[in-house]
């Protein structure tokens, strides 16, 4: 095990009915004008919406509505919350929805506090906010884990880049993945397997030391994740396999695998750069890039890609070597990934581009740790055979 110090700030209600048990207690020691925030009007179209108003009404809470937020949001998004949580006195926002409401919240939690650009705070000066509006999330379709921790990932569109930038822990989160079912099942299955990408990004991280807990629990994870999505493929009211996807999606980002370890997350920051170009979707863009990355950097760490091969995707070492056992988990992976009908190549996408390609191996972050440190040329290279 590395070093580490581990501390967790968030509560989590979790469970059927959720909201209508504690969102009334959970709300009260806040003020009384509330941010409301949520997407392009999902929550609307089911009962969300109004069930979580009348809740905040009775709570005697004055609600102001900040809508609209949407997939991969946007720095423009971020400083329209901003200007409304001034110039309505906000006490408290409660973001409603997947990854791209909670990222927003969580920026805009930390500008409205600043009368600096956060973006030029933390990119510019290396500065972290220190003040926040307290921020609350209601998880409506589940996948990036984004409730779970400070993290939000940004498209700046002036700059053409999508990254990350520091913002505020939400002080409750609930958790209710009945909430899921009228996600459409394409991005529902697309969120799946980013909870599959954040864990292999965590596993696979610089590997030193072959004895590791936290790999251990994670393996675990990936299993779930894997046996719980092919289980929504065959009956997408399977309850039970909702729930277990929710917790898997919060593990991979609450903390508890990356503790001990060196995380590699290289599929990300490649991934999250052609969204910056083409607005893809993420879970999707993934499923392209990890087994053409992987192809090429397997055998800098062969045997921890074996054991990936082995303990996750069920390939039998026996009479292989390690890098035969470990290209044949990939094979295992891209199947997968065609067998929930995920796309394993760009143009699947629409994106044909060779020069939003060429602009995305110019400008991604490269990771340190990644277990092959990858140059500008081969990340070109991973980007084409992607097409
Ligand atoms: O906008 P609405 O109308 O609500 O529709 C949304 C949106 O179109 C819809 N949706 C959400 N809940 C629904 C629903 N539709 C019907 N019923 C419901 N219950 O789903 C669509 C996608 O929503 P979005 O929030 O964009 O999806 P996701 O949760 O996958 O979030 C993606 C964003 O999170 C970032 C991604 O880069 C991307 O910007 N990530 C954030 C991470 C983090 N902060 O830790 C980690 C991830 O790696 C990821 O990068
Ligand atoms: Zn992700």
């Amino acid at each position: 095990m590395e070093k580490f110090i581990y501390e967790y700030p968030i509560k989590t209600y979790f469970g059927a009915n959720a909201v209508q048990e504690y969102l009334a207690e959970a709300v009260k020691p806040y003020g009384k004008r509330v941010m409301l925030a949520y997407g392009g009007g999902s929550v609307k179209k089911t009962s969300v919406y109004d069930e979580i108003c009348a809740i905040l009404k009775a709570a005697g809470k004055e609600i102001t509505d900040f809508s609209g937020i949407m997939p991969n949001p946007t720095y423009a998004k971020v400083q329209e919350g901003a200007k409304l949580a001034k110039e309505n006195d906000i006490d408290f926002i409660l973001s409603v929805g997947g990854g791209s409401v909670i990222d927003c919240c969580k920026i805009v939690s930390a500008q409205a506090k600043l009368d600096e650009d956060i973006w030029e705070l933390e990119y510019s000066k290396g500065g972290k906010p220190s003040e926040f509006i307290p921020m609350a999330a209601i998880v409506t379709v589940t996948g990036t884990g984004a409730e779970m921790n400070n993290g939000a990932v940004i498209t700046n569109e002036a700059l053409q880049q999508k990254s990350p930038l520091w913002g505020t822990y939400a002080d409750f989160v609930i958790l209710d993945s009945e909430y899921t079912k009228s996600v459409p099942q394409k991005q529902y299955i697309s969120g799946c397997f980013d909870t599959l990408s954040h864990c292999m990004e965590t596993y696979l991280g610089t590997p030193q030391e072959k004895n590791n807990l936290s790999d251990d629990i994670n393996e675990a994870v990936m299993r779930s994740v894997i046996e719980n999505t092919r289980k929504i493929i065959a009956n997408p009211d399977d309850s039970e396999a909702r729930s277990e996807l929710a917790w898997a999606s919060s593990m991979a980002e609450n903390g508890i695998l990356k503790i001990g370890k060196v995380t590699d997350f290289q599929a990300h920051t490649i991934e999250h750069q052609v969204g910056a170009y083409t607005n893809c979707n993420h879970g999707m863009g993934l499923a392209v890039i990890h087994p053409v990355l992987y192809r090429h950097i397997y055998k800098d760490a062969p045997w921890k890609f074996a054991r990936l091969a082995t303990e996750v995707f069920g390939v039998n070492p026996d009479g292989k070597t390690e890098e035969e056992t470990a290209l044949e988990g990939i094979n295992a992976l891209e199947a997968y990934i065609k067998e929930i009908g995920l796309p394993t190549r760009f143009s699947e996408m629409g994106i044909t581009d060779r020069e939003v390609i060429k602009k995305t191996a110019d400008t991604c972050i490269l990771t340190a740790g990644c277990c092959k440190k990858l140059a500008r040329e081969e990340i070109l290279d991973i980007l084409t055979e992607c097409l």
